[in-house]
């Protein structure tokens, strides 16, 4: 069965199930400043899941544009894709539990309206139970009574089977639905289950969500006034699944693009075909979405797509025009089925961008020459450290791979927590008041050099979820004067709505541009910063720090200085809230 036939299956039997077939939203996320991109079809219908009257009605199917790019590392291998197309049926304070399953299974495996899947090569995952919820008995006899043995319900902990966009908005247990891959899997203990699931020999096919709670700042506060069902079914596995594949790459969604390259390209590397073919796809959809590569947010990841492929195009020996090829045959693939893929433009705006940074590469290559440090080289050219490697290798050096492996890590880990809430949606494990506590203590920083002059630096902080503290160098008593000048410098920031912007640099142009940092500390090569700044680039502070923060100050509330103090020889403490 091909992808398009999945697409028009999946709508007609949810049409036919009294649904209202909407069109995908944009990338870009209309009223959600807490995420870059869409990464689930649930995202653009947060409103209405918490009730608000949607003009279609109650029962929606569409099949939603999502970007997800918190693992750009894992881009390559089976089942991470930094695009997807996500097939979801919505139930908006209108059907539950009954209906979804029996239409997940009906659909799944009917021969006639759906894909005709092998009712012995499923198994089904369902919540176990918490202080939020109990055991989900009620789907559990659902499946059964459709046929599924017992013994293929798993019951798992919220980790798994507990959906939530983020810390805040609705969510509720869930209950996933994996097929066998191979079809000789056959019955499994949880443990053969989880171990299945990991080999990719059992993948994840389709998620029912059964939203009926609500969270805030990561902790579930209760039930929503209606029950809702929101369902997520990737087309990339499923079409993996019905042509019998491992991986979408090898679907016609997009094996053709890898064949092209296998046979137009110089040298082959299955990986760097796939990274390519990937990210390839991403910034078409992003760039027809509005999006347009910068250095800041969505600018900035569309950027590093594109980077990533430029590297990875001329390792392989990318014959000229086979870029624009890929780009064309994508354009015709989806033109018809989503919104502004054909303008004319998107493919202009990718290309020139790649020539811009052809242009960048070569520096790094004379940065190379200089320097060889195959973590700043992957970290600000993009260059995979393969391609370092090779270059090493030509002039008879040898690259410390574990160095390198144990820097990437790390740097990785920083950056996952700086961007976790903006990449998985909502900001994981942090609430949004120590959030916010945390950006005013950046205008707090630059507010008291502003007022008491540049010698005033950081010696000491500490955020908790109900006041910030901040030490500071400064030799005497703050007068009442200057403290209110302070505050009220802060809080008109904070009126002004000035954009948080994070960027990553080399740690020589972070110090070459006066980032503040704390004296002392010692920093990577490459370093995160924090810029404040206005709609045109004007900067009110930048500072190095790994993050979270809010994306626009005025969020931030009233801000309000509690107590100065002294805290050590030449050294002051301020407390300060948010009201
Ligand atoms: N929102 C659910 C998911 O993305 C369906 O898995």
């Amino acid at each position: 069965m091909q992808s398009h036939e999945i697409r028009s299956k999946f709508l007609a039997f949810f049409e036919k199930r009294g649904h209202k077939i909407i069109p995908s939203a944009s990338l870009v996320p209309e009223n959600d400043p807490s995420v870059l991109f869409n990464t689930a079809g649930m995202q653009p219908l947060v409103p209405y899941l918490l009730g608000q009257e949607h003009p279609m009605g109650k029962r929606i199917a569409d099949i939603q544009k999502c970007v997800r790019t918190g693992d750009l590392e894992d881009i390559g291998d089976n089942r991470h894709f930094s695009f997807f197309e996500m097939m979801g049926n919505w139930s908006l304070g209108d059907y539950f539990k009954e209906e979804a399953i029996s239409w997940s299974y009906e659909f799944l495996t009917s021969k006639e309206e759906g894909l005709g899947l092998d009712i012995n090569r499923l198994y089904l995952t369902i919540f176990e139970g918490d202080e939020n919820a109990p055991y989900d008995e009620e789907s559990k006899k659902i499946w059964m009574s459709l046929g599924i043995p017992e013994h293929r319900i798993y019951a798992l902990p919220a980790d798994d089977n507990w959906w939530s966009p983020g810390d805040n908005g609705p969510c509720g247990p869930c209950s996933e639905m994996f097929y066998d891959m191979e079809g000789n899997v056959g019955d499994l203990t949880l443990e053969g289950f989880i171990e299945a699931n990991k080999k990719e020999t059992v993948i994840e096919i389709w998620n029912d969500v059964f939203m009926e709670y609500e969270k805030k700042d990561g902790k579930v506060i209760g039930k929503l006034a209606q029950k809702n069902v929101d369902t997520g079914a990737g087309l990339e596995r499923i079409t993996a699944v019905m042509q019998g594949k491992k991986t979408a790459y090898d679907t016609d969604l997009l094996s053709d693009i890898i064949e092209k390259i296998k046979s137009e390209s110089k040298e082959y590397n299955e990986n760097y075909a796939r990274v390519i073919t990937d990210h390839l796809r991403t910034a078409l959809f992003m760039v027809a979405d509005g999006v347009i590569p910068s250095n800041k947010d969505r600018g900035y990841i569309l950027r590093r797509l594109i980077r990533r492929t430029v590297v990875r195009s001329l390792k392989l020996q990318f014959p000229p025009n086979l870029t624009k090829d890929i780009l064309d045959i994508f354009l015709e693939k989806y033109k018809n089925i989503y919104q502004n893929i054909g303008l004319e433009n998107n493919i202009d705006v990718i290309l020139s961008e790649i020539e811009k940074f052809k242009k960048t590469v070569e520096d790094g290559i004379k940065e190379f020459e200089k320097g060889t440090d195959p973590f700043l080289l992957a970290t600000t050219y993009g260059f995979p450290i393969e391609l370092t490697e090779e270059l090493a290798k030509e002039k008879g050096i040898v690259i410390d791979r574990e160095k390198f492996n144990r820097e990437m890590k790390e740097h990785q880990e920083k950056s996952r927590t700086a961007g976790a809430g903006m990449f998985k949606g909502g900001l994981a494990n942090t609430s949004d008041i120590t959030i916010k506590l945390h950006t005013a203590h950046h205008l707090l920083l630059k507010a008291l050099q502003e007022v008491l002059g540049p010698t005033v630096h950081q010696k000491g902080s500490n955020i908790t979820e109900e006041r910030l503290r901040i030490d500071f160098s400064f030799d005497r008593k703050m007068t009442d004067e200057e403290k209110q000048k302070v505050e009220d410098r802060v809080n008109e920031i904070i009126n002004k709505d000035y954009k948080v912007v994070r960027r990553e640099m080399p740690f020589s142009e972070a110090e070459k541009i006066g980032a503040e940092m704390e004296f002392g500390a010692k920093y990577p090569e490459v370093v995160t910063v924090y810029f404040v700044e206005d709609e045109n680039g004007n900067v009110f502070s930048k500072e190095f720090c790994g993050g979270p923060h809010v994306e626009h100050t005025a969020v931030i509330g009233k801000f309000k200085i509690q107590k100065e103090e002294a805290s050590s020889q030449g050294v002051r403490r301020i407390k300060a809230v948010i009201e």
